[in-house]
């Protein structure tokens, strides 16, 4: 029975605003978590544009993926049944095992033990942010939460790369979230994606229990900036910031050619940046109650 199994944290990685680096932080900070704390982790791609498996999948893998029907698409939308009278409703909710529309990323870890996984996004996700009929989203969301129900149940750790705008996607990902991880650059316009985020989840009233909010600094310079030092005093939204900040790094500019994940590129200073990973994959995983 589900009540008396252990629930995992649900990590939205979010910020209505693009370009913070919500992809590069889903994939490669919450991998730092998964290796140093043997959780077993699943990477949802939750943004129609797929940047997240475009940054773990080689093009033949996805396209692999894809024919075999296991990306997101799947699970939002249900193949129609052959009689709607032989098929209850609540059947329909169901998704069958989490297991099977997923992908271990073994071949890009170096720690085969554990589980890492990745469900796969797909484009076909954005017509669902298209309709406006509130019943034709009602089967998808359905799935959606059953999707997140066993996840909690099959994993340590599920994180949600999210797509920068407010929509059924967006409603989806914070309704299921425990916590919101909100990346910001250090500029005024990314605060503002906060402060929306804030205001938007505020205004959820059907939330029985809010998720709680944790910021990162992504893409800082040597110094601190204005808006980092003025956010961390910030009454509000101080307490949340982490330690943490990631900086601006050539090792984790994503790049069309390469495939995995930042720090096992051979490149200089991936050292450094894995060092930092690490530390911020310490001070989240205290944040999600996970065991080391
Ligand atoms: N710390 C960093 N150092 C260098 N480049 C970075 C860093 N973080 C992100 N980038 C680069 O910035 C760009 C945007 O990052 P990313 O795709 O992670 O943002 P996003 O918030 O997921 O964007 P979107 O809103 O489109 O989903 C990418 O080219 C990425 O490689
Ligand atoms: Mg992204």
């Amino acid at each position: 029975m589900s009540g008396t199994k252990r629930q995992a944290p649900v990590l939205a990685v979010i910020n209505m605003k693009g370009g913070v680096g919500k992809t590069t932080l889903s994939g490669n900070l919450c991998r730092e978590i998964f290796r140093e704390h043997s959780a077993k982790t699943l990477l949802v791609d939750f943004d129609p544009q797929i940047n997240l498996s475009q940054l773990l999948l080689t093009r033949t893998q996805y396209d692999d993926l894809h024919k075999q029907g296991k990306t997101l698409w799947s699970i939002m939308e249900s193949r129609a049944p052959e009689s709607v009278f032989a098929v209850a409703e609540s059947d329909l909710h169901d998704i069958g095992k989490v297991e099977d529309y997923t992908t271990r990323l073994k071949y890009l870890t170096k720690t085969p033990d554990i589980d890492l996984h990745l469900l796969p996004g797909d484009f076909r996700l954005a017509i669902l942010n298209l309709r406006e009929n509130a019943n034709s989203l009602k089967l998808a969301r359905k799935r959606f939460e059953n999707l997140i129900t066993k996840a909690r149940e099959t994993f340590s750790l599920v994180v949600l790369d999210c797509n920068p705008s407010s929509s059924f996607l967006t409603r989806c990902a914070i309704e299921s979230a425990t916590h919101l991880l909100v990346p910001i650059r250090p500029d005024k316009y990314s605060v503002l994606g906060l402060e929306m985020l804030s205001e938007y989840v505020g205004q959820m009233t059907q939330l029985t229990k809010k998720p709680e909010f944790i910021v990162v600094f992504n893409g800082v310079g040597r110094t601190a900036s204005s808006v980092e030092t003025e956010l961390r005093a910030h009454g509000a939204f101080g307490p949340s910031v982490m330690v943490t900040s990631i900086p601006r790094s050539n090792v984790l500019h994503a790049r069309a050619d390469y495939t995995g994940f930042a720090v096992d590129r051979k490149v200089a200073y991936t050292g450094v940046i894995r060092t930092v990973l690490k530390s911020g994959a310490g001070e989240l995983a205290k944040k999600l109650h996970l065991k080391k």
